[in-house]
């Protein structure tokens, strides 16, 4: 895919189609839409006027023109971005996305947006370019025969009249890089269980390390057996597939302070339940149980080429959790890496006891902030469904920053309480903690809770990803499935640390 940068005026690009941002119930009289209505012969005010199209978010509507002199343009594509004053940064994402899929449905493989977005052109760009790769994004990997979605994009142009053409392609540069992290956690999402094994989840993030210069450590099981990771292993005891622990490692040319930032993935390939066996119907999903983990290897492969400079260690933690004659069974005690015990009562609730034993890792390798990023507990979908990610931390400045670095970037984030009261609900007869609490109650934040444990001095944030990793409809900017939820937050995260107070 080409891209472009143009700065004149939006029926001078020298594209076949343009995409154009249209407000909510938008004025004609508006210098933009004047034109395009003039060049129309009237058309655009009487789509208006007919109401079939209100410039309402997603909504689109095609006009073919005569391309003449000058104008090369033969179609127009208005796309509604919704109210005026709530247009932001991520609704320029949207926009890209909803008219690349539009385009691409339509089989025209090179055209220009035009976002009508007045602010910082770098970022306007950015956000452009990476709605439209990750707007392009299919499930069809697996197909012989695709259906409809083979057109490949030639040419996209980024058109922001007056603006900096520089900022604009430094832009386009960030958006690519943005974008095509977030699809590398779709792509590792939506594999099948029986090829992204944790070996084979091991084996890409090393060939991704290498290929945008991170360091790359895969721990197997003896390295964990010495280490003392008894928690982690008890997971993968019931599995073939020898469990990983894969490690990243960003190290930026300056870095100030000593700090250091890690975040730890639930990188649990399938989840069967284990002994403790989860219902057939609806089991498929639990493919996508190693998403946080995916996550991980995404943020950091965008760290890499962004080079923000700030250390920033990656830990997913990747095993299959099975039922067999070797499984863990409810009621076995174990000893995590801190050296506190663990009574496992229900093997189903198995990501917080791989996550008590990356998180400790995390924090022995340096990490003075982490972030655990996890598809951990049901719970958490019943709370807030599909549009809230749940966070949960042991510091309030470290939390508010990663909700406002989701404000910034479109993403949702809903904070839960932790505290005493819900530990003590965690309290085992036989050992020092168990992995479960009482039936149905407060279980996203028994899940922080018991991760806690394995924080010591770390400013720590858990964020409950099992509700808005995974999008069962399509929408007109993102098909369905893997949505890489969380990335960008992240990225940003990152990005701001360096320059925090
Ligand atoms: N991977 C699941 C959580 C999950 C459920 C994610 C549904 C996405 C959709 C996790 O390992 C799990 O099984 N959690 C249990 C915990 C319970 C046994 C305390 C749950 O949520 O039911
Ligand atoms: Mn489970
Ligand atoms: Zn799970």
């Amino acid at each position: 895919m080409k891209t472009k940068a143009f700065t004149g005026k939006f029926n001078e690009i020298d594209a076949d189609s343009v995409a154009i941002a249209v407000f909510k119930d938008e004025k004609i009289k508006d210098g933009v839409l004047e034109a395009l209505d003039k060049q129309t012969d009237g058309l655009v005010s009487s789509i208006f006027q007919s109401g079939e199209f209100t410039g309402e978010e997603g909504e689109t509507t095609l006009l073919r023109v005569k391309s003449e002199g000058k104008k090369k343009v033969r179609r127009f594509l208005l796309v509604g971005v919704g109210e005026k004053s709530e247009y932001n940064l991520p609704s320029v994402e949207i926009f890209a996305g909803t008219a690349a899929r539009s385009f691409r449905k339509l089989k025209i493989s090179d055209f220009a947006l035009f976002p009508r977005f007045e602010g910082d052109e770098l970022e306007v760009a950015s956000n452009a370019i990476q709605g439209v790769i990750t707007g392009l994004f299919e499930l069809d990997k697996y197909k012989t025969a695709k259906n409809g979605e083979e057109t490949r994009i030639n040419s996209v142009t980024v058109a922001i009249e007056g603006a900096n053409k520089k900022r604009i392609e430094e832009g386009i540069e960030r958006g690519k890089v943005i974008g095509e992290s977030i699809n590398f956690t779709r792509e590792l999402a939506n594999e099948p269980p029986n090829i992204l094994t944790p070996t084979e989840m091991a084996k890409r993030a090393e060939v991704m390390a290498k290929a945008v210069g991170l360091k790359c450590e895969i721990l197997d099981k003896e390295d964990m057996q010495r280490l003392g990771m008894g928690s982690f292993l008890s997971v993968a005891a019931g599995s073939h597939e020898p469990p990983k622990m894969i490690i990243l490692k960003y190290e930026p040319k300056k870095s100030k302070k000593g700090e250091m930032l890690a975040f730890v993935g639930k990188g649990i390939t399938f989840d069967t339940g284990g002994i403790s066996l989860k219902p057939a119907e609806g089991m498929e999903a639990m493919k996508y149980d190693m998403t946080g983990g995916g996550t991980v290897l995404g943020i950091m492969r965008a760290i890499a080429l962004l080079k923000p400079s700030v250390p920033v260690l990656g830990v997913v933690a990747a095993t299959e959790n099975m039922p067999g004659g070797k499984a863990t069974r409810p009621s076995d005690v174990v000893k995590a890496m801190n050296g506190k015990t663990i009574e496992i009562l229900n093997t189903d609730a198995e990501g917080r006891l791989i996550l008590a034993d990356a998180v400790a890792y995390a924090e022995k390798q340096g990490a003075t902030h982490i972030v655990d990023i996890a598809t951990l507990t049901g719970a958490v979908i019943i709370a807030l469904g599909n549009i809230n990610t749940g966070i949960m931390g042991n510091d309030q400045d470290f939390i508010d920053q990663i909700i406002q670095c989701g404000k910034e970037t479109g993403e949702k984030f809903w904070q839960l309480p932790i505290g005493k009261e819900y530990s003590k609900m965690i309290k085992s007869d036989i050992a020092d903690i168990k992995n479960i609490g009482p039936a149905r109650k407060a279980g996203t934040i028994i899940g922080a809770v018991f991760i806690q444990e394995f924080v010591d001095k770390a400013k720590w944030a858990h964020l409950d990803i099992a509700g808005t990793a995974w999008a069962d409809e399509p929408s007109p900017h993102r098909s369905k499935g893997p949505t890489g939820v969380a990335i960008k937050t992240l990225i940003k995260l990152t990005e701001k640390f360096q320059n925090r107070n």
